[in-house]
């Protein structure tokens, strides 16, 4: 997301904790003591739950990290085919394939690359559709349009944020090729009913997991259910080196098409075969990954951890809503811990002001996407374009701007939605975790004094 980083950032600075300051009557804190429910809000000169603690940093870094990229800058060895067995692209490839129990990985050069891989391995193209959700990084639609197939965007769960499969099912056409399922936040779709649909009507399920490391999903990692699945390596996810991607799965045949596709085309024969651009990662990305992967188990149960954490205690908050799960999640990935906001609890005050007052507790979560891509320019751009018009029939585009319709997703965007950024904070300490609880509660015992928030 274009403003990802900045809000990222103002996240960290912003948050700060003093939870040991909390009054005395109304809810109990989850320290233990009791706070004041007349306790001023700090947004009107009251003090702040949480000052002058930082968050841990993101991206991850260590000793080991920084060797990996010294080793491999000092061995000139930069491109992944100068050592195409056991350089740090290949090494990435087998170890990350190993972690998600998949019979195969290929590197890319970011997710959107790892999607567009799968688009074309797929044969997928102009003439063919592949529904998805609005509410994603731009890179999910990029990867359907650059192969000139039509992304139809249905609307998503309100509680979830993910892919409504009664949707999606409405959606299907006989030009319809794929769904592309996104695991929003880290958190699996509702895998069941997405693998029955596109077993029903023999579609491919390419799973963008570029939000999703490590997450489970009835015993099988997320990327590992579908026919194939992405990561994206971007700097704020959890497993990163800067800009990087990677696909997997367990189709042999359809794995060495990816391999050929993101090598311009050129196969592991060394024959070049096939439409592909070059997206391959370099050997400087994959001595990041490489020595990321060390302590990615552990970060990523601790996010797990201190996500349960701050799910069973905003219960006591019914203003703020954890994301939904579907049955058959095992574990989450927690990219992004999410809320949705139900102002009614809040003495009908906009999200915006219950976001300035939380802020300046020290807890500044985010509104994270501002409009769902069904919104965005790029539908126009790509209706009046002339592979298009060539593709679809007039009727089809006619119906395909009436049906871009996604409330739920509008309302999500609009009003509801409630971010915290989680790669870096989810690591924190049980004490910061508090500190978020506390804050919120705290709005929300005074909820009262919120109108008077300019
Ligand atoms: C859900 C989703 N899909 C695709 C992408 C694209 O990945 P990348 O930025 O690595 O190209 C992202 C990145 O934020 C994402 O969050």
């Amino acid at each position: 997301m274009k403003n990802k980083e900045l809000s990222r950032r103002n996240f960290i600075g912003a948050v700060s904790a003093v939870s040991a300051g909390m009054a005395t009557t109304g809810f109990t804190s989850v320290f233990g003591g009791a706070t004041d429910t007349k306790d001023k809000l700090a947004i009107l000169g009251g003090n702040p739950v949480r000052q002058n603690k930082s968050w841990p940093q993101w991206p991850y870094m260590d000793e080991k990290i920084v060797a990996s990229v010294e080793k491999t800058v000092r061995s000139r060895v930069w491109c992944r085919i100068d050592n195409p067995v056991n350089g740090t692209v290949a090494t990435f490839e087998k170890e990350w394939a190993a972690m998600l129990n998949a019979k195969h990985c290929v590197a890319t050069g970011s997710g959107t690359q790892a999607l567009n891989t799968c688009v074309e391995a797929l044969g997928i193209g102009p003439g063919d559709e592949v529904i998805t959700s609005p509410y994603t990084d731009m890179g999910t639609i990029a990867s359907i349009i650059v192969s000139r197939a039509l992304p139809v965007l249905v609307d998503i769960d309100r509680e979830s944020f993910q892919l409504d499969p009664a949707i999606v099912a409405k959606h299907i056409n006989a030009n319809t090729k794929a769904i592309m399922p996104i695991h929003v936040m880290g958190q699996p779709c509702d895998m069941d009913s997405i693998m029955a649909l596109a077993q029903k009507h023999n579609l491919y399920v390419i799973e963008d997991a570029c939000q999703a490391h490590l997450g489970e999903f009835r015993g099988k990692k997320l990327g590992t259910i579908g026919n194939v699945g992405c990561f994206s390596h971007q700097s704020s996810k959890t497993i990163c080196c800067g800009e990087g991607g990677s696909v997997v799965g367990n189709d042999d045949e359809l794995m060495d098409r990816c391999y050929t596709v993101q090598n311009h085309g050129t196969s592991r024969r060394g024959r070049s075969e096939t439409i592909g651009s070059k997206y391959r990662m370099n050997e400087l990305e994959g001595a990041i990954l490489v020595a990321q992967l060390v302590n990615a188990k552990e970060q990523w149960k601790r996010r797990n951890e201190n996500a349960a954490y701050l799910t069973s205690k905003l219960k006591a908050c019914p203003g703020v809503v954890p994301q939904k799960q579907y049955d058959g999640m095992e574990s989450g990935s927690f990219y992004l811990y999410t809320m949705g906001y139900r102002k009614e609890h809040f003495n009908n005050v906009d999200r915006s002001v219950f976001l300035k007052a939380l802020a300046a507790e020290g807890v500044a979560l985010s509104s994270y996407i501002g409009n769902g891509l069904h919104r965005e320019p790029w539908v126009e751009h790509i209706l009046g374009l002339k592979e298009y018009k060539a593709m679809y029939s007039p009727a089809r585009l006619k119906q395909y701007r009436e049906k871009l319709d996604c409330p739920v997703c509008d309302k999500i965007c609009n009003e509801e939605m409630l971010m915290l950024w989680a790669s870096g904070p989810l690591l924190g300490t049980k004490a910061d975790m508090d500190d978020v609880v506390n804050a919120i509660m705290k709005v929300y015992e005074n909820r009262d004094q919120l109108t008077k928030v300019k």
